[in-house]
């Protein structure tokens, strides 16, 4: 049987990639491909339990070496339990952040560097690649706005603040965005980098097309 197809969402927090999946997921469902959805941190139970850790504003002093080790204990979980199966039984599978969020994140932002990030994910990953990693990167301002509106809305609504991360200096995005670029530019048959303020439909437009022309590549390739 053919492996299925890995895609990973990246970008900023607040870039609009929650809305993007659902739509994405949505058109797969019409053309009747078999597909799930995940995200990181969680995905699967052991997960979710890193991703209040990681999230949680209390979580104050984790260091960033502890930081990024958990995110890969969630990515390595996450790979057996549920990815590693869902693309041997030959399904699509859309995953809401993967190693490049580690790179930018925590290579960039924490400034850990990009080597160690590899290094890891090459020891615990498997070095699992995505086929198509679909980067979207509006407008840095309007994401950040976006990201900080939503954890304040969220938190009035549940009394949990996951925004651990939002709470960063705009100097900790700049960085991570910088970082994006670079993979980018380092990787552009793997990355399709969307960026600008373009719509939601027009940015799910650009979304079918790169995936379209995946599908396309990868049945020429099992034939
Ligand atoms: P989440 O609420 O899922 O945000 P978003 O909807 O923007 O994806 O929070 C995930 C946060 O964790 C986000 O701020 C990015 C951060 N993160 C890392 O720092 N490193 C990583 O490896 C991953 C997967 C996420």
């Amino acid at each position: 049987m053919p492996r299925g197809l890995f895609i990973t969402l990246e970008g900023l927090d607040g870039s609009g990639k929650t809305t993007q999946i659902k739509r994405l997921a949505a058109w797969l469902e019409r053309h009747r491909l078999p597909h799930i959805v995940t995200r990181q941190p969680g995905g699967t139970a052991i997960g979710d339990r890193i991703r209040q850790i990681l999230l949680d504003s209390r979580s104050t002093g984790l260091a960033p070496m502890a930081e990024m080790a958990m995110m890969f204990a969630d990515r390595a979980q996450a790979i057996a339990e549920v990815i590693q199966p869902a693309l041997e039984a030959g399904r699509i599978v859309l995953c809401d952040r993967f190693t490049d969020s580690t790179e930018a994140y925590q290579g960039g932002g924490r400034e850990l560097g990009s080597q160690t990030v590899l290094e890891l994910h090459r020891l615990l990953c498997g070095a699992l690649q995505p086929d198509l990693t679909l980067l979207l990167l509006p407008g840095f301002e309007a994401s950040l706005a976006r990201a900080r509106r939503r954890n304040h809305r969220v938190e009035q609504q549940t009394g949990q603040n996951e925004g651990r991360f939002e709470a960063e200096q705009d100097a900790f995005f700049r960085r991570v965005w910088q970082k994006y670029r670079e993979i980018a530019a380092r990787e552009p048959e793997r990355v399709a980098l969307i960026e600008g303020d373009l719509s939601i439909d027009e940015v799910h437009e650009q979304i079918v097309e790169a995936v379209s022309e995946r599908l396309v590549l990868a049945e020429l390739q099992a034939e």
